[in-house]
């Protein structure tokens, strides 16, 4: 089984079961034309976020590393009327885009797209009383994953998800000795989670078009 195989199956899967969709293939075309890298979520697991939006019935989202806005174009459609997604990007120029293609997918009255540091954003997110969050996507710096998980658990209601995209990493996930700085985050980030009490956690291992990775979901538990 190799990587042309892994592609060759999420192109079976878009093209049967997810419905092609003109503004979305926009958003991927204006982040190509732009420069920006071609790092959003894969169609197949796009089309779970659309799921997990629903089923939680979210209202609140907020979503950590925008690039082109395509997981944010495809969780706020998955919204309500009254749904509201705020996404974070680091880079104003990728912000940029976002923002064009969001409001050409006809969400830009449900998405905000806010330029700086994460880290930064989050404490006028909490002075302006947002949240809490029904559903929070961390896929920013991966460093940051535990941090943001952290900050996040805090304002997640009960009943709502935490996913953090891009655990796995080739596996090194289990790897103790791995000298990569992302890789020791995930790793921590599960330490963390083995005593925590407030989530209840799984991580799933993918292959795909984006190659060997994974995703954590974490259901916030009640008081
Ligand atoms: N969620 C997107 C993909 C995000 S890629 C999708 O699936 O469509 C990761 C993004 O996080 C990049 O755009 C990168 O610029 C941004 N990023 C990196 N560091 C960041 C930080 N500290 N704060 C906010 N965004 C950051
Ligand atoms: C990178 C970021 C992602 O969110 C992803 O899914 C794959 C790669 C990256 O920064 O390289
Ligand atoms: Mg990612």
């Amino acid at each position: 089984m190799d990587q042309e195989t892994f592609s060759a199956v999420d192109k079976f899967i878009e093209q049967t079961i997810l419905s092609e969709d003109e503004a979305l293939r926009g958003a991927v075309d204006a982040a190509e034309a732009a420069g920006l890298p071609a790092i959003q979520v894969s169609p197949p697991q796009g089309k779970l976020l659309q799921l997990l939006v629903r089923l939680v019935g979210a209202k609140r989202i907020l979503e950590f590393g925008t690039l082109g806005g395509y997981s944010a174009i495809l969780m706020a459609r998955a919204l309500p009327e009254d749904g509201r997604l705020i996404t974070l990007e680091a880079k104003p120029e990728y912000a940029e885009v976002a923002q064009r293609s969001v409001e050409r997918a006809g969400v830009g009255d449900r998405v905000e797209v806010r330029v700086g540091p994460a880290l930064e954003a989050l404490p006028r997110l909490v002075e302006e009383g947002a949240g809490p969050f029904d559903l929070v996507f961390i896929d920013a710096d991966k460093v940051n994953t535990p941090s943001y998980f952290a900050w996040a658990l805090d304002r997640t209601r009960p009943g709502g998800l935490i996913v953090a995209d891009n655990v796995v990493r080739d596996g090194t996930l289990a790897d103790a000795s791995a000298t990569d700085d992302a890789a020791q985050a995930q790793r921590r980030l599960h330490e963390m989670l083995a005593g925590e009490p407030r989530a209840s956690a799984t991580t799933i291992q993918t292959v795909g078009v984006k190659g060997y990775d994974g995703f954590l979901i974490a259901l916030v538990e009640g008081a």
